[in-house]
C-alpha cells in the first residue's frame, strides 16, 4: 500500500510516543524493585526526563496536526513492542531490571534514531532536531545503566551463577530465532548477512553456556525454566504484528543484542563472585561478539530504512 513520507513520519512518532509511555509505566515501579539506593535514584531522575520526552514528542504530534487518540491501531501495535520486550520475564530481580533497563533504553535510541532519519528525509527539521536531542538522554541513561551492573549483581545475593548461566543460554535461543526469521525479513540485503554471520556466533554461544551448565552439573529443569521465562517474548506475535519492516526489525534487534550484552556483563559479575574464571572469561568474550553484532546491525539502520520506505511505496 503506497503511502507519502508524511503519514509515515507521522506513524513513526506515534511508534515513539506509545515508546514513552510504556516506559513512563516500567519507571514508575522500577525503583521499588531496584535494591539499590543508587540505581533507583537514576530509574527516578529518569523518570522525569521520560515525562518531558512524552510531552515533547505529543506536541510535536499535535503540530504536525496529528492527534494521539485517533492513531489508536498504530499505538496499540507499537505497544506491542515495549510490552513484548518487557515480557520476556517479570523482573524479579535488581539484575533482571537492570538488564531489561538496559535493552529498553537501546530500544529508545533505535526508535529515535529511525525517526530523525525519516524526518530528514520528510524535511521536518524541528523532529529530527528533537529526536537527536532526546535520543543523546536515552543513551546517557543506558551508560548510567551499564555503570550499574556491579551494584545490580551485589543487589541480587540470592541469584546463583546457574540462573544467570540458564539466562544467558535461553536468551541466546531467542536470539536464534529472532535471527533466523529476521533472515526472511531483511530480503537480500546487507543486513540479511550481518544476521546470518550473528547466527553462526550465537549457536556457538548457546553451546558455551550449555557446556558451563553442565560443569556446574544443572538440572535440566533449571534450563526449561529459564526457556520458558524468556519465551514470554514471543518472537512470533511480535512478527506477526510487523511483517514488512526492516527498520524496525533492525531497531528491535539491536535492542535484543543489549539484552545479551546485559546479560553476559551480569554472568561475568557473578562468575568473578564465585570465583568461576572460566565461566568469567568466556563471557567477556562473548560480550565482544554482542558488541559487535550491535554495531554492524546499526551501521544498516539508513539502509533498512530505505529498504522500508521502498517496500511502503514511498515516493
Ligand atoms: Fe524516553
Ligand atoms: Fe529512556
Ligand atoms: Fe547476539
Amino acid at each position: 500500500m503506497p503511502s507519502t513520507l508524511d503519514e509515515q513520519l507521522t506513524k513513526y512518532l506515534t511508534d515513539v510516543h506509545s515508546i514513552e509511555e510504556q516506559a513512563l509505566q516500567q519507571l514508575r515501579t522500577a525503583p521499588k524493585i531496584a535494591g539499590d539506593p543508587e540505581l533507583a535514584r537514576a530509574f527516578s531522575e529518569h523518570l522525569t526526563e521520560t515525562e518531558d520526552h512524552e510531552r515533547r514528542v505529543r506536541q510535536r504530534l499535535e503540530a504536525r496536526g496529528a492527534d494521539p487518540s485517533k492513531t489508536k491501531d498504530l499505538v496499540a501495535r507499537a505497544g506491542g513492542v515495549g510490552m513484548l520486550l518487557f515480557a520476556w520475564s517479570q523482573p524479579d530481580t535488581p539484575g533482571k531490571l537492570t538488564a531489561h533497563a538496559f535493552s529498553y533504553e537501546h530500544m529508545e535510541v533505535a526508535a529515535y534514531d529511525l525517526l530523525a532519519s525519516v524526518a530528514d528525509r520528510a524535511g521536518d527539521r524541528e523532529t529530527a532536531e528533537m529526536a537527536r536531542s532526546i535520543r543523546e538522554e536515552e543513551s546517557a541513561m543506558a551508560a548510567r545503566l551499564a555503570a550499574s551492573f556491579n551494584r545490580a549483581v551485589d543487589a541480587s545475593p540470592d541469584s546463583e551463577l546457574t540462573s544467570y548461566l540458564a539466562d544467558a543460554h535461553a536468551i541466546e535461543g531467542q536470539a536464534i530465532e529472532l535471527l533466523e526469521k529476521g533472515q526472511g525479513i531483511a530480503g537480500q540485503s546487507e543486513l540479511a548477512h550481518v544476521f546470518a554471520n550473528h547466527l553462526d556466533e550465537t549457536r556457538s554461544h548457546q553451546a558455551i553456556m550449555q557446556a558451563r551448565l553442565e560443569e556446574h552439573d544443572s538440572s535440566p529443569s533449571r534450563l526449561k525454566e529459564a526457556a520458558l521465562r524468556v519465551g514470554g517474548l514471543n518472537m512470533g506475535a511480535f512478527f506477526g504484528l510487523q511483517p514488512d519492516t526492516p527498520a524496525k526489525l533492525a531497531g528491535f534487534a539491536f535492542a535484543f543484542e543489549h539484552l545479551e550484552i546485559a546479560a553476559y556483563e551480569l554472568l561475568r559479575r557473578a562468575a568473578a563472585r564465585s570465583g568461576d574464571s572460566e565461566t568469567a572469561r568466556v563471557a567477556e568474550r562473548i560480550i565482544g561478539d554482542e558488541r559487535a553484532a550491535a554495531a554492524a546491525i546499526h551501521a544498516q539502520f539508513d539502509a533498512a530504512m530505505d529498504a522500508t520506505l521502498a517496500v511502503q511505496g514511498v515516493a
